[in-house]
């Protein structure tokens, strides 16, 4: 039996009830209108407006770059997109760790601007008082444990995490505080995929959703940046990426086409002509 969505629309407790019947949630990343359209009306369940564009959308080497601003403005598209999911906003670097009034404020806005639905945030236990102030004022929160890439400076790099006994441990501690204080979902990257169900079993009591990228496939749901699993994403390919397509291909060779069309002036023909 599937998970009846009201109105059509994805909610934090469309989420929360496929937990319960143990229905897998469906997320992917967008960061504008044309593929965000696509991509909801292919039925996931989750559009989230990852930081990772500051990687995909603007280049960067890494997360830490993207604003509040630019987030916003990026969001709009993919919720005038969204006539099913719900949809999710990643905060960015150093909109939240400065002090739980600071992040709150960037909250609303990013909210009240964009029209999204929900809030992502990278941490545990340092960043609870955080979370719960923006719980306590009616914003559903998602949490994201595992490797946080906007710690990449602190980590040196995006390798596997948790891999110790001890990182484990307080990984598992932090998913229960975040399920405990009332987040709808947990973002699990790149930690083994034992430690991934241990964690999803722990939150399950909270009906909690954990989603994992790079954590097996015992979590209650997948995440995968949409630009890499289209293949779209220049040769980026580890371990955890399953290429769905390879649109890169696509892309390059219809470009091919157009340009030898224009070169030997067989494009536009007649009929495409006023
Ligand atoms: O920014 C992002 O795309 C993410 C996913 C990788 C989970 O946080």
């Amino acid at each position: 039996m599937s998970v009846h969505v009201q109105n059509n629309k994805v909610t934090t407790q469309t989420i929360r009830q496929k937990v319960e019947a143990g229905e897998k949630v469906t997320v992917l990343t967008a960061y504008d209108f044309t593929l965000a359209r696509l991509v909801d009306e292919a039925g996931i369940d989750i559009l989230l407006v990852g930081d990772s564009a500051s990687n995909i959308v603007c280049g960067n080497q890494d997360t830490l770059p993207i604003t509040v601003d630019e987030m916003i403005f990026l969001t709009k598209g993919v919720v005038r997109a969204a006539q099913h999911a719900m949809v999710l906003i990643d905060m960015p670097f150093g909109s939240y760790q400065i002090s739980k009034e600071e992040a709150l404020r960037n909250a609303v806005r990013m909210l009240k601007e964009s029209g999204c639905d929900a809030v992502k945030l990278e941490g545990g236990e340092e960043i609870l008082p955080t979370v719960k102030h923006m719980l306590q004022a009616g914003i559903p929160v998602c949490a994201h444990l595992g490797l946080t890439p906007q710690s990449v400076n602190q980590f040196g790099g995006y390798s596997l995490r948790a891999k110790e006994e001890a990182e484990a441990e307080k990984l598992l501690n932090d998913a229960v505080l975040m399920a405990k204080a009332g987040c709808f979902a947990i973002v699990l990257e790149k930690i083994p995929a034992a430690l991934a169900q241990r964690v999803t079993k722990a939150v399950e009591p909270y009906h909690c959703a954990t989603i994992g990228i790079g954590a097996g496939n015992q979590t209650s749901g997948q995440v995968l940046v949409l630009h890499d699993m289209l293949g779209l994403n220049g040769g980026f390919k580890p371990k955890f990426l399953r290429y769905f397509a390879n649109l890169a291909e696509v892309v390059k060779g219809a470009v091919q086409n157009y340009a030898q069309a224009v070169k030997d002036s067989s494009f536009p023909n007649k009929n495409e002509q006023y």
